[in-house]
């Protein structure tokens, strides 16, 4: 008997992933029913399904402008012929999440793609914006592979304090360091907190948030020109629009995200991220990305980039400027041309065309002072240097753009904190031993041992030390800083303390050297001394009770891969990125 070899019809729109009733037709039926008392025709459900991501929340200031996103890229949607469903998942707000929005990044990432494949869609638009709401999303439409568009609701506006330019959240920690040394009153601190946030939208300078908006542009999946248009403005809205049409012909061409997010694409947003000395956090969130596609990201490889990649973008905290006059320059269009010799522009985009396509159809350079020329940049390397040595086999993350230069060859005492709660109660205790060139270390606040990274590697300046008018030291951690942070902090130190690595048996008095020259970051301990300290005080990785801490502890990878699920990355390594140095 022949055998019919044609192909599977191709199932789309409503039709797709029905129920499991046991009978397809009647789970067509039964959907169709139901969506009906919506109000729906047999025309509209007819249509591409484009889901829609909604992750406005009243916990969630920096979504704030969420249902205006929607509406506008609803509106796209339809101009193109689509049908827009919009449906919510979890939001995660950097100060409403507890211990950390760390920790529940992977837990949004597995709600946006098990929500993504439960429901039919053929193209999904992803509202994201603060901090780690951008990659949760990405990592999860990376593994449900359906053709996807990251929108962002757009940096905040800035605020004045007398006079001041003021934004969250650099001005935050410099305002709040200035109290804390006793600089300004309380009467001061309180009218600055009404200053810095002055919209909705997300952190106005080169934080997390503003940092995955451009590598998420430079991925190729979100709209050219999309990153840096401010929450509260008409341009915003206009690239909801058009994120909304996008996405319908996406949808038509099943343009999938594993073509566009590639290994050329991961290694144009190394570039981007070393050249707008973005947030240390990037580099953790884009391992995550492409851990879920099987491409791994090679630290060595980054510094290598790093050496070769200037900070050509002046906003704070390593420059001058906020993310509205990032946008009022030309935003990442006009940063892309500059960095054009150094990227892969055949990597493909969301609109079908690549990036050199893109580029070419840019509008052309003006005179503006915020994204330098190649010739004239505002720090010579990268922003960001990956450090080894014996207190961090697996490698540690500085910001060396907005370090002290001064502090980055420094040798010095280590006053060691066991934990946040230790570190809490002790650092503005006036017997403190600590001197202003010594080390400060932070145990445990790595992925496992935080629980969730926290954000505390920018350790406070000991009161008395901020008092004599410290206003940096070397701060050493196995946990992350806010990318609105700034000084001379080394981060993301792997093995982290809580599963045994070498941080957990550094001691007060111990020496410790940094040379960022050099990249070396070195505990002055023999490695006889550190087996017999190991073998003293054994490590046993925490383990939850129950629920999802239970599933995070006993799951969550290290800073090297992620700080992702092991079970969440991709089986097999299909790639390595950057490559071997071609020019
Ligand atoms: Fe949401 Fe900064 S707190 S972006």
């Amino acid at each position: 008997m022949a055998v019919n070899k044609s192909p599977a019809p191709v199932v789309s729109g409503l039709s797709k992933g029905l129920t499991n009733y046991g009978d397809t037709g009647f789970s067509l039926f039964l959907r169709k029913a139901f969506i009906k008392g919506a109000g729906y025709t047999d025309d509209a459900l007819a249509r591409p399904v484009i889901g829609i991501v909604n992750t406005g929340s009243s916990y969630n200031p920096c979504h704030g402008n969420a249902p205006q996103l929607v509406e506008a890229v609803k509106r796209g949607v339809m101009l193109a012929g689509g049908l827009p469903v919009d449906f919510p998942t979890i939001s995660v707000h950097e100060s409403f999440s507890q211990p950390t929005s760390m920790y529940l990044r992977n837990l949004m990432s597995m709600d946006t793609e098990e929500m993504i494949r439960a429901q039919p869609m053929d193209a999904v638009v992803l509202i994201g914006g603060c901090d780690k709401t951008v990659p949760a999303q990405l990592m999860g439409a990376a593994s449900a592979g359906v053709p996807a568009i990251e929108l962002v609701t757009g940096a905040m506006l800035t605020g004045s304090h007398r006079g001041e330019r003021v934004g969250a959240c650099t001005d935050c920690r410099r305002y709040w360091g200035r109290y804390r040394a006793e600089e300004i009153d309380a009467a001061e601190i309180s009218d600055v907190n009404n200053q810095l946030v002055a919209s909705v939208g997300t952190c106005s300078v080169m934080g997390t948030a503003s940092t995955m908006a451009c590598l998420a542009e430079a991925l190729g999946i979100m709209v050219f020109g999309g990153a840096s248009a401010p929450a509260v403005t008409a341009d915003r809205i206009r690239v909801a629009e058009r994120t909304g049409t996008t996405a319908v012909a996406m949808a038509a061409s099943r343009l999938t995200p594993d073509r566009i997010l590639t290994g050329k694409a991961f290694e144009n947003a190394l570039r981007v991220l070393l050249a707008i000395g973005g947030s240390t956090n990037g580099i953790v969130h884009l391992t995550a990305m492409a851990g879920r596609l099987g491409i791994d990201i090679d630290l060595a490889g980054l510094d290598r980039l790093s050496r070769e990649t200037p900070v050509l973008v002046d906003l704070k905290p390593s420059g001058q400027h906020y993310m509205e006059d990032f946008h009022k320059a030309g935003g990442m269009p006009a940063l892309l041309r500059e960095l054009r010799p150094l990227l892969h522009l055949d990597a493909l985009t969301v609109s079908g065309r690549t990036l050199g396509q893109e580029l070419d159809a840019a509008p052309p350079a003006f005179a503006q002072e915020v994204i330098r020329p190649f010739s004239s940049p505002i720090y010579p390397a990268g922003g960001l240097a990956v450090l080894r040595g014996n207190l961090a086999p697996g490698g540690a993350i500085i910001k060396q753009s907005a370090a002290n230069p001064d502090l980055m060859e420094h040798e010095g005492r280590a006053v060691v904190f066991e934990d946040a709660e230790d570190m809490a109660r002790r650092i503005d205790d006036d017997t403190l031993d600590v001197r202003a060139d010594d080390v400060l270390v932070l145990k445990r606040i790595g992925p496992t041992g935080g629980p969730g990274m926290p954000e505390a590697g920018y350790m406070p300046i000991p009161r008395k030390l901020a008092r004599a008018g410290v206003k940096d030291m070397v701060r050493i951690s196995d946990g992350c800083m806010s990318g609105t942070a700034a000084g001379t902090i080394v981060l993301h130190v792997t093995p982290e303390a809580a599963v045994g690595g070498p941080l957990a048996h550094v001691r007060n008095g111990d020496r410790i050297r940094l040379s960022v020259q050099r990249r070396e970051i070195a505990l002055l301990v023999s490695d006889e001394e550190l087996a017999r300290r190991a073998a003293e005080h054994p490590i046993e990785r925490p383990q939850g009770e129950r629920g999802y801490h239970k599933l995070y502890l006993q799951s969550v990878t290290q800073a090297d891969q992620g700080a992702d699920f092991d079970f969440l990355r991709a089986s097999a390594t299909r790639e390595t990125v950057p490559g071997k140095p071609t020019r």
